[in-house]
């Protein structure tokens, strides 16, 4: 493990595969410190998964795939049948980590799915390592161009709202809906953006805000409570944010508070976008029989060590909501954006790919 307090993550990836080890940078101590953690044991994995270490769909999904490439390093396996059973086994630690962001399913099933492709041992393992690490390039570039479709629907001058975080630190580079906050930047426009602080356990103060100033971003931090307030006083021209599970209907599983401020931007006729990308879409599920992760109450009664609540307190605590498609303007993928009616438009979307 290393430590710097200089910031310069330009070149940081959030997770990384390096000499046979899974690098991640630990996010539960941003900003205050850059830290990075390296891991052997997909044990170990499991746990940066569950303790937010790692978080953000795409970065969960990626991290997972690195699960499976230790697990096929650890296996002590002299057949592909036994090769096989050993990272089913870590494919399931792996799954239960968070149920709500598809992406990760997706990271497991992929490597499984080309783990099972091939002859021998040796052949396995290298397949899985390989296609782990594509993964995690295929993100950046996949962000990239997510980027560049989202960018046009943004204008000079805007006033961008984010919730969460959607960035760099979601995904392993360049971020979603960042990427498009990014892309439009790129593409000449002179943006602001409000970020939303995202209690509990504040993804937009602590991760949003740190990549954005990191990178030049004018950039203000609100509490969540005045979402409504920045709204009403015309400071916001359009929001934008990720996506842990996107249904077949359109409906939008996302951070908690996601709901209230797509709700909020129709109140006020702000365009309301999601960027995702394809491996974000659930296209078995109906939105009712998505998991929504239950978090503990510490989160709630305390921010960081300090306490804000009584002891004893009873608390309910969801990691994410549904936001439903009649709130949504455009949800923007590598492959274009799609707008309403999305039960029709998804469906083409994932015809014509
Ligand atoms: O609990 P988290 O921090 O994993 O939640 C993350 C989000 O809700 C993001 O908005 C989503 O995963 C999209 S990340 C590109």
């Amino acid at each position: 493990m290393s430590e710097e307090n200089t910031h310069n993550n330009t070149s940081l990836k959030t997770v990384e595969w390096k000499n046979n080890k899974v690098v991640m940078i630990d996010q539960t101590k941003l900003p205050n410190q850059l830290v990075f953690v390296e891991f052997e044991d997909y044990n170990q994995v499991a746990d940066a998964i569950r303790n937010l270490v790692v978080r953000g769909a795409p970065a969960i999904g990626v991290s997972g795939a690195f699960g499976l490439a230790l697990a096929v390093l650890q296996s002590q396996a002299a057949t592909k049948e036994k090769l096989i059973s050993d990272m089913e086994k870590a494919r399931k630690i792996l799954f239960e980590t968070r149920p709500t962001a598809i992406n990760l399913e997706w990271g497991l099933n992929k490597i499984m799915n080309i783990a099972k492709s091939g002859d021998s041992v040796e052949e396995i393992k290298k397949l899985v390592i390989f296609e782990a690490k594509k993964m995690a390039d295929d993100d950046i570039e996949t962000n990239k161009i997510i980027g560049k479709n989202g960018s046009v629907l943004f204008d000079n001058n805007d006033t961008i709202m984010t919730h969460c975080n959607a960035g760099a630190l979601a995904t392993v580079g360049y971020g979603t809906a960042l990427g498009v906050i990014r892309a439009t930047r790129e593409s000449g426009k002179n943006i602001k953006v409000i970020a939303t602080e995202t209690r509990p356990v504040q993804q937009g103060s602590r991760l949003t805000v740190f990549e954005l100033k990191h990178d030049g971003f004018d950039v203000s931090l609100i509490p969540d409570t005045a979402v409504g307030y920045s709204m009403a006083n015309g400071l916001v021209d359009k929001v934008i944010v990720g996506a842990d599970r996107i249904v077949k209907t359109g409906h939008v599983f996302n951070k908690i508070g996601t709901y209230q401020v797509a709700t909020m931007a129709k109140q006020h006729g702000i365009p309301f976008y999601v960027a995702a990308p394809l491996s974000t879409f659930d296209m078995k599920s109906d939105a009712k029989d998505i998991v929504i992760e239950m978090r503990k109450g510490s989160e709630v009664t305390g921010i960081g060590n300090k306490k804000t609540a009584p002891d004893g307190t009873n608390v309910i605590n969801p990691a994410f909501d549904m936001t439903p498609p009649e709130l949504i303007s455009g949800i923007i993928t590598e492959k274009g954006v799609v707008q309403p009616p999305y039960e029709e438009s998804i469906k083409k979307l994932f015809e014509a790919n």
